[in-house]
């Protein structure tokens, strides 16, 4: 069988987590191996780095991130990824699903932060020798909406683990206007692998389009 690349991409909130796990869930039903991973994160060093850009408490013991030192950091965890997970993978036939990839860079280094599309592109050229997915889901319901859910889940996390993940989910709503704004650009550019799904729908109605989506690339039944 041949291997598969798929990333998810959209704003903190977007519901793309769910739908990785309920797509993983279907594609091995149908007999697909399934290797799941996120940027960051995934690997020895990927977690070490996600806790180090994550933890707004750390801004303390480091002193402000400046846009490109985050920049480099995420593309340092997404060689890694490609090295010791994603590459290996594919070359075994799997599927890999990834959750935020390159785009994410792009959507939040280059919009939000406003670095460019081209800084990113250039990175992802050099550091990742412009390795790219086969397909990439972006989900993008209305950017309140997504607000809404990202702030919602973070009270939560902290109220029960106590860590404190919402670095980015304390940005003004200027950085997220960018990042959407970013985001829709590479669908526009890039409509060859970019799927964009924008409904603000139900949990089961997106897996149902992601799933047909899926099942034409794999060539899959559906039912
Ligand atoms: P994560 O908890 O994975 O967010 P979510 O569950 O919403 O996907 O946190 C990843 C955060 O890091 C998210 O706010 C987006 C940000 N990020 C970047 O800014 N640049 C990147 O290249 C990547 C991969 C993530």
């Amino acid at each position: 069988m041949q291997g598969f690349f798929i990333t998810f991409e959209g704003l903190d909130g977007s519901g793309k987590t769910t739908q990785i796990k309920r797509l993983a869930a279907w594609l091995q039903s149908r007999g697909r191996t399934v290797i799941l991973t996120r940027n960051p994160g995934g690997t020895a060093l990927g977690d070490r780095i996600r806790a180090i850009i994550l933890d707004s408490r750390t801004e303390a013991a480091t002193g402000d991130i400046t846009p490109k030192a985050e920049l480099a950091l995420m593309f340092a965890d997404r060689a890694q990824n490609i090295a010791e997970i994603i590459r290996p993978a594919l070359a075994a036939g799997s599927v890999v699903l990834c959750d935020r990839y390159t785009d994410s860079s792009e959507a939040y280094q280059g919009g939000g932060r406003q670095l460019g599309s081209e800084t990113i592109l250039a990175a992802h050229r050099t550091i990742c020798d412009d390795f790219q997915p086969n397909l990439t889901i972006l989900l993008l319901p209305p950017l309140a909406a997504s607000l809404a859910r990202a702030r919602r889940r973070n009270e939560r996390h902290t109220q029960q683990h106590g860590t404190d993940e919402n670095r980015f989910e304390r940005e003004d709503e200027g950085f997220y206007a960018r990042a959407y704004a970013a985001y829709r650009a590479i669908a526009v550019r890039d409509s060859h692998r970019v799927v964009l799904i924008e409904d603000d729908a139900t949990i089961d109605a997106i897996h149902q389009k992601i799933v047909a989506i899926v099942a034409e690339k794999l060539n899959l039944p559906t039912d």
